[in-house]
């Protein structure tokens, strides 16, 4: 993850990143960081980089021209430093996202740390003075961010909050002991109050619960603490966190299989309800960058799909019932996403059975494989024989640690993975493992690991896929009555 900061003060921003954690990372080759200061863009003999605005009103403003000299240097550093890697061309680079740091932006939180995390390079836009000549906001920069109703001095200290929520969820930056998967904000709710040697102190005993060894006890206890400390605390917190979990159970009743995809993304933490009522649920997973729609009574699909929003590039939706597709297609029509009508049907369209696990107890497994996590070694290996997703993503599903490969006498015998909104796919046996209960056994292994998060293993497959439906069934999922339907405008990755 690289970080690129517009700033006037570049020592801070680097003295500040450089200690504890971020520093190792840094160190580690894990993240980079590059304070370029907007003064040395100045055409101004005088070095100066603001003035006052038109119109008149208090404070000087920052004016276009540095910012936009910055910019373009910033941007001149991204290409340099990407390439394909693979015959030493240039790649074209994505244009990298622009923070500007602004109390009037989007107020920042967890979701948007692990959406932003997703990114390779990362440019942060730190103003001063009264604010930025809003010609060349609108011209560079693609999201404005605040980190709280106040009111700094400038947005270093902020870009610097933002910088340090998204690094630690890069892959690698926390050990393992400071693993970032449970913990505050995790699916709405505060964490609960932890305790560490003496057994008393202050004459205060540690809760008799925690030491009683009964893991279950000790969950059930977490959970009840964090909801009445969430309560407490955070009453807007607690509040979203009972809707969610009013919605789950509504799922739920509408049909738990069929809709677990929305039900574990809500659990999990990862999904948003962008809208809810009993007519139907959009969730918005915005680090996988999935709408997922149901649509409990038919006449409101299309009122359902307006729920969505401006259409953005890049997005897939899960529809879990037919009479989404027509509006869903029209409102892509009608956003100029679609050449032509009929195009979302014939291209775009892959129905798919739900398959979840619901029975809880660990699968058995095999002691003659070895399975683990793939790194980026195995990619020329798994492109070679994964062909349902495109390069990009599973080059990211294996740069973020999320491919797992079953080995025979040391051999990568085949693999399957957990997609980027968390259902179980990407299942490969290679030609010479199969028909031994390779597949099986990965899948087996990607249950249990689920299971042990707490998760409840789900995948969507294709209705076509005959030989992955029967292997699921034979290990004991349930497969949805009704279908689904990804919709894929651009690369897919489901499968
Ligand atoms: N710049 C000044 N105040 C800010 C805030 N609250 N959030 C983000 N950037 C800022």
């Amino acid at each position: 993850m690289n970080f690129y900061v517009m700033t006037l003060f570049p020592e801070m921003v680097e003295q500040g990143m450089q200690t504890s954690i971020m520093g190792r990372a840094m160190k580690k080759g894990l993240l980079s960081l590059q304070a370029v200061n907007i003064r040395d863009y100045t055409e101004d003999k005088h070095h100066k980089v603001d003035d006052y605005p038109y119109g008149g009103g208090a404070g000087m403003l920052m004016q276009a021209q540095p910012v936009f000299r910055c910019y373009e240097e910033i941007i001149r550093r991204v290409k340099e430093g990407v390439s394909d890697g693979r015959d030493g061309a240039e790649a074209e680079p994505a244009r990298p996202r622009v923070v500007y740091l602004t109390p009037q932006g989007e107020r920042f939180c967890q979701p948007m740390a692990r959406e932003l995390a997703k990114e390779e390079h990362l440019v942060f836009l730190c103003g001063h003075y009264e604010g930025i000549d809003e010609r060349v906001l609108e011209e560079i920069v693609t999201d404005y961010i605040s980190i709280g109703d106040y009111v700094l001095t400038g947005g270093e200290l902020a870009a610097m909050v933002v910088m340090d929520a998204v690094a630690r969820l890069a892959p690698g930056v926390l050990h393992n002991e400071e693993s970032a998967d449970f913990e505050t904000f995790h699916n709405d709710l505060l964490e609960y109050p932890q305790y560490s040697r003496p057994e008393v102190w202050h004459g205060k005993p540690v809760p008799p619960v925690l030491l009683s060894g009964d893991h279950r006890r000790v969950q059930a206890w977490r959970v009840e603490q964090s909801k009445s400390r969430t309560q407490a605390r955070r009453p807007d917190l607690y509040h979203r966190y009972c809707q969610k979990q009013f919605f789950i159970q509504f799922m739920i009743k509408k049909g738990k299989i069929q809709h677990m995809d929305m039900i574990e993304s809500l659990r999990r933490g990862r999904g948003e309800i962008v809208q809810a009522t009993e007519d139907g649920v959009v969730v918005r997973d915005g680090e996988a960058k999935v709408y997922m729609l149901a649509a409990f009574q038919e006449s409101k699909a299309g009122e359902i799909i307006q729920w969505l929003g401006e259409v953005e590039d890049g997005w897939q939706y899960v529809l879990h019932q037919e009479c989404l597709l027509g509006p869903l297609e029209q409102r892509l029509l009608s956003s100029g996403k679609l050449p032509y009508p009929g195009f979302l049907a014939r291209k775009c369209i892959m129905p798919v059975y739900l398959t979840v696990y619901t029975q809880g107890n660990a699968r058995h497994i095999r002691k003659d494989l070895e399975f683990q996590s793939l790194g980026m070694e195995f990619l020329e290996e798994v492109l070679g024989h994964y062909h349902l997703a495109g390069g990009t993503y599973i080059e990211e599903r294996l740069r973020s640690g999320n491919l797992y490969g079953a080995f025979a006498d040391g051999c990568l015998a085949g693999f399957a993975g957990i997609h980027q909104e968390g259902s179980l796919g990407m299942l490969e046996v290679y030609k010479n493992y199969r028909r031994q209960g390779i597949g099986q056994a990965l899948e087996a292994y990607l249950i249990n690991l689920h299971l042990s998060m707490g998760y409840t293993p789900y995948g969507m497959v294709g209705v076509e896929n005959h030989a992955s439906l029967e292997m699921q069934k034979k290990m004991g999922l349930c497969i949805s009555r009704g279908q689904a339907y990804w919709v894929t405008l651009g690369e897919s990755h489901n499968a």
